[in-house]
């Protein structure tokens, strides 16, 4: 057929998720499978979340706010930030999207490091704009290089910080050098999808840099340390002009009912946050010193999940892994042959998957 599809679909790949665990569960008939996939919180969402859902479902058959007062008002509260600045949308993914179509015609360009957040990528991509990667040395964003690659078409630059899917960060410094270089033109996207898990200490808030710096935005969002990634809400802030077109672009029921009721009863658990986040800390350093004691090098992490170099076939160890119930991220999935991405879990599922990657070396060396 001649569907007439635009060519810039037809240039795209379909975003390869992680395996659901029924997925997993239905093809290999086993029993108990660990996701270790995607990023999600193992430790799950706050009760009080769980109360905000029920509560709604009286509510169901109403439209949700599309302004989302509450929540954003919550959010304004806790950052100190105005509410004009704040947008909300169903998760950031679909706040890149608004960014992305808001900004982009054919033959703009974006730059995003070279193994970053493929998102910004095929958003780029769909409106017709030319995405120029910049080299990731030791698997770290590089803000020189990225400064370097601006040319009079650059619109928009991705700073993922921590980074996905290396779990990297930079600090202070290098951020400030950075954003006193870059043209007010030219948006810098501060993604911190990640934020509430950094462990580094010359990290900083970047709404500081709100007031001076009208081209940045920096997205947030539930689906990680809150536990929300079912929900789908995530939140941006940028100088409110900004902030008015993408209104204009983004869904006008993006963020449904329970997923506004529940971030702002997320938003009031800061106690849940807190347990999760160390929680999380205790599962890297098992990582750190398991990795150390095997002679692997790994990207220290600031996120939840932790990327390593297998020195084997990752596909190899993927595949392995799945049949002993764990699903996790081989590098090939994302353009790093060799290493693996693995979510930090709970300790049981931690030590329950060095056993089982453990016991997988061992067969490949064995050649069984
Ligand atoms: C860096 C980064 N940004 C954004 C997202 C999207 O998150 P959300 O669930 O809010 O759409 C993810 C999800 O994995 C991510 O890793």
């Amino acid at each position: 057929m001649n569907y007439r599809i635009r060519e810039e679909i037809k240039n795209m790949k379909r975003y390869v998720a992680g395996k659901p665990i029924s997925e997993v569960k239905r093809e290999l008939g086993i029993e108990t499978v660990v996701k270790m996939a995607s990023n999600e919180n193992p430790f799950g969402a706050s009760p009080m979340v769980k109360e905000a859902i029920l509560r709604t479902c009286e509510d169901v058959s109403l439209y949700p706010d599309s302004g989302s007062f509450g929540l954003r008002q919550e959010l304004s509260q806790m950052t100190g930030r105005p509410m004009e600045e704040i947008f909300v949308g169903g998760g950031s993914d679909s706040l890149i999207k608004v960014i992305s179509s808001t900004m982009l015609s054919r033959g703009d360009e974006i730059i995003m490091g070279e193994h970053s957040f493929s998102r910004y990528e095929d958003n780029a991509k769909l409106m017709g704009a030319v995405v120029v990667k910049t080299d990731m040395e030791k698997l770290v964003l590089n803000l020189d290089a990225m400064e370097k690659a601006i040319t009079e078409k650059t619109k928009i630059i991705y700073l993922c910080n921590p980074n996905n899917p290396t779990g990297s960060s930079f600090g202070k410094a290098d951020f400030e050098a950075f954003i006193a270089k870059v043209s007010s033109d030219i948006l810098v996207i501060m993604d911190e999808a990640y934020r509430e898990y950094v462990t580094r200490e010359d990290y900083f808030d970047a709404l500081e840099y709100l007031d001076d710096h009208k081209n940045l935005i920096v997205l947030r969002t539930f689906s990680k340390a809150y536990g929300m990634a079912g929900l789908r809400v995530g939140y941006g802030f940028a100088d409110p002009e900004l902030v008015g077109y993408f209104y204009r672009v983004v869904d006008p029921f993006d963020v449904n009912l329970f997923a506004q009721e529940a971030a702002v009863a997320a938003l009031r658990d800061q106690a849940f946050l807190k347990e999760v986040i160390e929680r999380n800390t205790e599962g890297k350093h098992f990582f750190y010193r398991e990795l150390e004691k095997m002679g692997l090098p790994f990207v220290v992490s600031d996120t939840n999940f932790i990327l390593w170099d297998t020195k084997k076939d990752d596909m190899e160890i993927f595949r392995r892994l799945m049949k002993k119930g764990y699903i996790i991220r081989p590098g090939g999935f994302l353009g790093i042959p060799g290493h693996i991405r693995v979510t930090i879990s709970t300790m049981e599922n931690n030590r329950g998957f060095m056993k089982a990657y453990k016991e997988v070396l061992k067969e490949m060396e064995t050649g069984k």
